[in-house]
């Protein structure tokens, strides 16, 4: 597919660029920095880094890019990259600029075609380009960097600051304004995309017939509707039922997918978790029995499906592959959904190219309902985590209840979409209270609502008072064992998001 080849040389905005092309209509993909130019590729972006040119493991481009006459634009280390390879002067600033710079605009340019002369962009970088390349001229500057933006023979781009972090104004018309130039069209709409996957799914699957596990989040439904789009009555559904879901989960499923096989293993759930209370054996007790729970399932089905569908996203992709990059990744988790190898199925995959919002928009272009596109997300292992200490079957009801009044009355007062979690948690503390006329002993439970835009930091939500009385007034009164309410107000670092 035609595409900007967007080389990743370490920068924590690289994911970004590729999103930003994409919300604009035009396909990006992320490459590997000394990865050759692709066939199909009809423009480069060099991303920042954390490198020097000059440094001795400083990764470069591969000689495909700068022999070929495809426009490239280099954005921070990128610029530097492009200067340096063509002969110009890189060198450390004296003055590093971090933050907000005012950049004046010298010459238009394709780059700044339409845009002020003088605009708001974000810098982050300690060298900087001191003597521009034969054939190179000045498009714009700021104080600290004379050569903020450049161009030269023709086809070679560079800007210092960086157009796709949302702190520069105008960042996503430079971007635009460079795609423009290269001559991509703009076809990467959620329409397109869906029928994109329809054909893929298509071909790739033929007559043959494929398993997907339903989990109730975002992935699956969309990938489960997709299924029945593209390739009716082929698809076998199935949804285990761990008993560690939240309230109404299976109901739900169910009213969406009427044709899906529920495997309730709710007791051996209950069982394998008896006397565990360290979180990482958690993990793994849960993630053993679902695995067995689903194995057993797909080797009773006559004949066995050929294909196993799985909502992997493209952010998984890379994070597996970019070990060649330079870029540091931590990995966080892995989803109980994670199944092994040798189940005998070939995978398939087909948001692997897909960002999460990129697989909302799909959802929503196959007119699936809000309420399910914009879900919170929910950790594979379930309310298990959020039950410090043992998992009971009364402990599990008081997370729960607790855990569907917190989402309620978020939902109520307008602010579940503009929070990126809100759920509860039960902390094994024996509380003292007064309920009625009694002096009660119960349990705490936690609030935990947060706000992130991908769940790698987070800041505790300054949810309004009153909302938080009414979830405290709630969950005191109407779950049994519990007493006393408080609210977590711990920013992740250095708290994560879930309590285990
Ligand atoms: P933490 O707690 O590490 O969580 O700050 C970051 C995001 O990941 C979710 N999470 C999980 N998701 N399996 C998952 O699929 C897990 O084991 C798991 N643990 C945490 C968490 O809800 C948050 O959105």
């Amino acid at each position: 597919m035609r595409k900007i080849a967007v080389y990743d040389f370490g920068s924590q905005y690289s994911q970004l660029i590729v999103r930003r092309f994409r919300e604009l209509g035009y396909y990006a993909e992320l490459l590997p920095p000394s990865a050759p130019f692709p066939s199909d590729g009809v423009a480069a972006v060099l991303s920042g880094g954390p490198a020097s040119v000059y440094d001795e493991s400083a990764p470069f481009p591969h000689s495909s890019l700068f022999e070929s006459d495809i426009p490239i634009l280099g954005i921070c280390y990128g610029l530097q990259l492009i200067t340096y390879l063509l002969g110009g002067k890189v060198a450390p600033s004296t003055r590093k600029e971090y933050g907000p710079a005012d950049l004046k605009v010298l010459e238009e340019n394709h780059l700044f075609r339409g845009l002020p002369k003088r605009f708001r962009v974000w810098m982050s970088h300690g060298d900087r380009v001191e003597v521009l390349p034969n054939g190179f001229e000045v498009l714009a500057h700021t104080e600290g960097s004379p050569y903020a933006a450049i161009h030269g023979r023709g086809r070679f781009f560079g800007v210092q600051f960086h157009p796709e972090v949302s702190h520069t104004e105008y960042g996503r018309e430079i971007l635009k304004n460079f795609a423009d130039f290269s001559g991509l069209q703009r076809f990467w709409t959620p329409q397109n995309v869906v029928n994109m996957l329809e054909k893929e799914i298509k071909r790739k699957v033929g007559e043959d017939r494929v398993l997907l596990a339903l989990s109730g989040g975002v992935d699956s439904t969309v990938l489960g509707y997709l299924l029945k789009r593209a390739i009716p009555g082929q698809a076998v559904f199935v949804f285990v039922d761990t008993g560690l879901l939240r309230w109404g989960e299976r109901e739900r499923v169910k009213r969406l997918f009427p044709e899906v096989r529920i495997l309730d293993a709710r007791e051996r759930f209950l069982k394998a978790l008896r006397g565990v209370i360290h979180p990482e054996e958690k993990r793994k007790t849960i993630g053993r029995i679902f695995v067995e729970v689903f194995s057993e399932f797909a080797e009773s089905l006559q004949p066995k499906p050929r294909f196993l569908a799985q909502g992997t996203l493209y952010p998984d992709v890379i994070e597996s592959v970019s070990v060649v990059g330079p870029s540091a990744i931590i990995k966080t988790h892995h989803n109980v959904g994670g199944l092994p190898e040798d189940l005998g199925f070939e995978l398939l995959e087909p948001f692997r190219y897909l960002f999460k919002d990129e697989v909302r928009a799909v959802g929503r272009s196959m007119g699936l309902p809000n309420e399910i596109i914009e879900r919170h997300p929910f950790p594979g292992p379930g309310l298990a985590v959020r039950i410090i200490g043992e998992v009971t079957p009364k402990r599990l009801k008081r997370v729960r209840l607790a855990d569907r009044i917190v989402e309620e009355e978020v939902r109520k007062s307008g602010l579940y979409d503009k929070v990126w979690q809100a759920f509860a948690v039960l902390v094994p503390v024996r509380t003292v209270g007064v309920q009625g006329d009694y002096r009660t002993e119960g349990e705490v439970i936690a609030v935990r609502i947060v706000e992130s835009l991908d769940g790698m930091t987070a800041d505790w939500s300054r949810i309004p008072h009153d909302v938080l009385r009414r979830i405290s007034e709630r969950i005191t009164g109407e779950v049994p064992g519990i007493n006393r309410v408080v609210y977590d107000i711990t920013s992740k670092p250095p708290g994560t998001i879930e309590w285990e």
